[in-house]
């Protein structure tokens, strides 16, 4: 079965003190778990990485980045490799990101190749895909998953090594969510293109998250739905009580 799994996008929050209070306090929810049936994870901005990473030692949360360069070093200013990310204590990268996809013009050409560089640096990856608005109401929504979900995956994906994340962009921060019907469409619908490429097996061990507004009192019945298999939660990952209240529901 698939391990659900409740991430936290902390996107471009938190200053040191504030940073460090909330790993640790997700870290001290976690380890108080007993053989806890879920992962938990955070994913401060690359400022706090080496704080939080000190906060979640030994907790068993694990510690991810947000984005990373195609290159492991060199000339690239103002990037960070995924070997330096290894380095800090982090386990994964978040990548294409609907943020990055439209404030810095990320195709998924280039998500691509910041996963096959992530995957070399022995990290997981958890590669985000999404329609906009416009899309979904040019009835454009699978064709985009598909696509997105086609070009951003790298051959080496495994169920192990990737997670994908679905953001509908009009849910994200909106405090609007798809119906349960529409997220269980994407969420098979992606089930289905990773079994056509990589196989069954593939397809029934990797996990889905949803994302896009997940709050504590909507997380039961999103992520009760058969293809989600967690949840990538931004806003409500920056208090801990609601990151763990939607983690309870996991239980
Ligand atoms: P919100 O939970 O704030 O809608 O953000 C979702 C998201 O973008 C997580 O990556």
């Amino acid at each position: 079965m698939r391990r659900p799994l409740i991430a936290g996008n902390w996107k471009m929050n938190c200053l040191q003190a504030d940073g460090r209070q909330l790993a640790q306090d997700v870290a001290s929810y976690y380890k108080n778990q007993h053989n806890p049936a879920f992962d938990m994870l955070i994913a401060p901005p690359f400022t706090l990485l080496t704080a939080c990473a000190q906060q979640v030692a030994g907790s068993g949360v694990l510690l991810s980045a947000q984005d990373c360069s195609p290159f492991d070093k060199g000339a690239h200013t103002g990037d960070v490799s995924p070997v330096m990310i290894k380095d800090l204590g982090a386990q994964t990268t978040i990548l294409g990101h609907s943020e990055r996809r439209t404030d810095h013009k990320e195709t998924s050409a280039q998500v691509c190749e910041k996963a096959q560089a992530a995957l070399a640096a022995s990290l997981f990856v958890i590669i985000c895909v999404g329609e906009t608005l416009a899309q979904r109401e040019n009835g454009q929504t699978l064709e985009v998953i598909a696509q997105q979900v086609q070009e951003s995956l790298p051959q080496e994906t495994t169920a192990e090594n990737t997670v994908i994340a679905y953001e509908p962009v009009w849910a994200i921060g909106t405090g609007k969510t798809p119906t349960t019907a529409e997220v269980e469409e994407v969420h098979a619908f992606i089930r289905e293109q990773i079994q056509k490429r990589f196989g069954a097996e593939t397809a029934d061990n990797i996990r889905i998250l949803y994302g896009g507004s997940v709050k504590p009192s909507n997380a039961q019945e999103l992520l009760s739905l058969p293809d989600v298999d967690g949840a990538l939660i931004g806003g409500a990952s920056l208090k801990a009580a609601d990151f763990t209240a939607i983690a309870e529901t996991v239980k």
